[in-house]
């Protein structure tokens, strides 16, 4: 999957100030830490869990609806994972090859973007816990939102 330091959608240079140059983003291994440490992830989740959990397009989609904490606590650690931080995820679940975990559900268009609704929602009301300053919290926003937007268009499975 595309990192932040590569995303498909991200401006051409010619369309970037000066001292935006896409090899100018923050590196994503210090993400992690610059949010908070996995408290910011495990916040993050919850948040977007409560979406999940009131959601019927999401939730007939879960195995396990009445039992979330497995599937959050994978989510969580991912994300973690995923912006530098300790390798748990992989540790305890192998290679996160995403799309193959996500082929035994119907991910259409209509699923994705309640997926990224609800993530981006979940977004918005957990940056504001970051100890960024508002320039760094910009940033890190912009760069999840993408992030989020692209590996959500990539797990769709089902036309
Ligand atoms: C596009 C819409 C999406 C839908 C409808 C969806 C749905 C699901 C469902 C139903 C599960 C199984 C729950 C469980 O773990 O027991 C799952 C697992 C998971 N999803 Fe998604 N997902 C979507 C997008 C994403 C995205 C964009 C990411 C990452 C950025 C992601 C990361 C994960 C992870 C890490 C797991 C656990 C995999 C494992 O270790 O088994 N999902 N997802």
């Amino acid at each position: 999957m595309a990192g932040p330091g590569r995303r498909p959608g991200s401006p051409a240079p010619s369309d970037t100030a000066p001292n935006a140059a896409p090899g100018d983003e923050p590196d994503v291994a210090t993400v992690y830490r610059a949010v908070g440490g996995q408290p910011f992830f495990d916040a993050l989740v919850e948040r977007f869990y409560e979406h999940v959990e009131a959601d019927p397009v999401l939730l007939s989609l879960y195995p396990e609806p009445d039992d979330l904490g497995p599937a959050r606590e994978r989510l969580a650690l991912f994300l973690a994972q995923f912006w530098g931080g300790p390798t748990t995820y992989s540790d305890t679940r192998g290679h996160p090859r995403l799309r193959m975990r996500h082929a035994p559900f119907v991910v259409d268009d209509v699923a994705a973007q309640h997926w990224l609704d609800a993530m981006l929602d979940a977004l918005e009301r957990t940056m504001p816990d970051a100890p960024l300053d508002e320039e760094q919290r910009a940033v890190t926003t912009e760069q999840m939102q993408s992030y989020f937007r692209n590996a959500a268009r990539h797990l769709i499975n089902t036309d």
